[in-house]
């Protein structure tokens, strides 16, 4: 079944090309990213996985752990680390799961058999602290992810989880933010001091993380 937004990420221990690991006891008390590529030695997940890499210090000032899944088994994944490092530039720095009886990628319904009966398509989970899931996305084989948007959906989520307020359309860190509907104008006056009123549910306040 699709997991939903506001679903227990499911747990499950999986190879990965940092050892074994227990999903739930990996991510402790951080965000997390669990994202599919759909087969390895293939043009498009190499660019990925190498711009991921690339992003790690991006990642881990956000306090997110970044892992990655196919369906490929672990020779396979550390044969193809060699080919990302030549060809990105980065070595590979998170763990990329091993999934061959595709168990995880079941789990997490990566598998779209109209799109392709037997690989992941792009699957994204954006995960909370307190293991629910915040985000999903799902990309096509020949489609690589924008993992700058993905970053910064992080922050949108990281603001509302910190400081009850919502990103609006194109909205890029230190733009200012929307004041949550749930929240009363007396609340928001105490929380934000000023706050600019467009419409009763309409209000700005600067980005509070800027
Ligand atoms: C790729 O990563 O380039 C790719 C993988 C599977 C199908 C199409 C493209």
């Amino acid at each position: 079944m699709a997991i939903r937004l506001g679903d227990t990420a499911p747990n499950f221990t999986a190879t990965t090309t940092q050892g074994e690991l227990n999903f739930h006891e990996w991510l402790g008390d951080s965000w997390g990213i669990l994202f599919s590529h759909p087969k390895d030695y293939t043009p498009v997940c190499t660019t990925e996985l190498g711009e991921v890499a690339r992003l790690k210090p991006e990642f881990d000032r956000r306090n997110v752990k970044v892992a990655g899944l196919s369906v490929d088994p672990i020779e396979d994944h550390h044969g193809w680390a060699g080919d990302i490092e030549e060809t990105q530039g980065t070595a590979l720095n998170f763990p990329l799961i091993a999934d061959p009886k595709r168990e995880i990628a079941n789990l997490y319904d990566m598998i779209h058999e109209k799109a392709n009966n037997t690989l992941t398509v792009r699957s994204v989970f954006v995960i909370a602290p307190d293991k629910t899931v915040k985000l999903t996305l799902t990309y096509p084989a020949s489609t690589g992810r924008n993992f700058q948007e993905i970053l910064r959906t992080i922050d949108s989520l990281q603001l509302t989880a910190n400081h009850q307020v919502a990103t609006p359309v194109n909205w890029n860190h230190g733009d200012r933010v929307i004041v949550v509907p749930s929240l009363s104008d007396a609340d928001a006056k105490q929380k934000f001091g000023e706050f600019e009123t467009v419409k009763p549910y309409l209000r700005y306040v600067p980005d509070p993380t800027a």
